[in-house]
């Protein structure tokens, strides 16, 4: 019996609150937590005040509110949910034991953290910046492995605006969610975990290599010199030697980031081959879809359905991801409009 049901807890109360637990609680500031602070209180069966941002909390009161935490009864508001968000999207781990959190909040936080990482990531591509990454990055793939399904909500939070640790998000979650798509019956028996990390890993990384060009190239959204071009052109290649800085040499990154740029009939880059390993396909697909659909400062994204549509006309990438992204997004009543 939870613990909700032995305080007999109104049903909709969890609408507007969250329960937390001691877990959460020891990641606040003890005496000063982040937010307002709610107690149960059953014998009139409501929720009442406990402490207000701002205040301090006695060291009886510390105590209390673990004991109150414990039993269950102590609740933050869904109001303060950006203050709780960015609160755990510090510590993570946090993530995998908060029973209370919503899907789509979780998704919230994930996005948060791991936008936030890959940018200290990129604007240092070093092994200690990498470090933390990699720590989240297993957080993601711990939440993901337990049920493959949940990569949909993720791909409801993906940016709009175009930032290299925005499409490096984004590449990250279309890319699994559609390969929890194509293994949708196969997923639990037939990946295994240590393969599932380091493709996710390819996915979120696989543009690592344009950490080295000049953010002023980057963003230019004027046409780039021939100078530029190669070295943009150049980032696969790299991406490919940072990979061995940060001990990642697995099949699935390097498949993900030497070849998401070569095409089934040989017109991609840098190497023209046609022959291309399913991570490479995949991230393929993940990528190109992710810049199309975000905004540029002179050109809007494209719709999704209209991206997906146009990605599956044209015979360079592989049909049946193709095929999954089609289908991934017709499920969610979201982007059919
Ligand atoms: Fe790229
Ligand atoms: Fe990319």
């Amino acid at each position: 019996m939870s613990s909700k049901q032995q305080h007999d807890i109104p049903d909709g109360l969890n609408e507007e609150y969250y329960q937390i637990s001691a877990d959460i609680l020891g990641s606040f500031n003890k005496y000063r937590p982040p937010l307002n602070i709610f107690r149960f209180k059953e014998d009139v069966a409501r929720i009442m005040p406990y402490y207000k941002v701002g205040g301090r909390l006695t060291n009886e009161q510390v105590e209390e509110l673990q004991t109150l935490t414990k039993d269950g009864v102590i609740f933050v508001s869904r109001e303060d949910h950006p203050v709780y968000v960015k609160h755990i999207s510090y510590q993570l781990d946090l993530v995998l034991v908060d029973k209370n959190l919503k899907e789509k909040e979780t998704a919230d936080i994930f996005t948060q953290a791991l936008t936030r990482k890959l940018k200290e990531f990129f604007d240092q591509p070093v092994p200690m910046v990498f470090e933390k990454l990699w720590v989240d990055l297993m957080v993601l793939t711990e939440y993901l492995y337990a049920d493959i399904r949940r990569a949909r909500a993720l791909v409801r939070r993906m940016h709009k605006e175009h930032s290299l640790e925005n499409h490096s998000l984004n590449s990250g979650f279309l890319g699994l969610a559609l390969f929890g798509k194509i293994k949708e019956k196969t997923f639990k028996e037939g990946v295994r975990r240590k393969t599932f990390d380091r493709l996710a890993a390819g996915l979120f990384l696989h543009d690592l290599g344009m950490a080295k060009v000049p953010a002023f190239i980057r963003s230019k959204d004027k046409p780039l010199t021939g100078d530029e071009r190669s070295k943009v052109n150049n980032h696969t290649k790299v991406g490919y030697e940072m990979l061995g800085k940060l001990n990642l040499r697995y099949p699935e990154v390097e498949q993900c980031v030497t070849d998401h740029h070569e095409r089934l009939n040989g017109s991609g880059y840098p190497m023209k081959t046609t022959e291309i390993e399913f991570p490479g396909r995949l991230c393929a697909v993940a990528d190109s879809f992710c810049a199309m659909i975000s905004d540029r400062p002179h050109s809007p994204g494209l719709p999704y359905l209209k991206a997906a549509a146009d990605l599956a006309a044209d015979p360079r990438y592989d049909k049946d991801i193709n095929k999954a992204l089609q289908s991934l997004l017709m499920l969610d009543m979201k982007f059919k409009a």
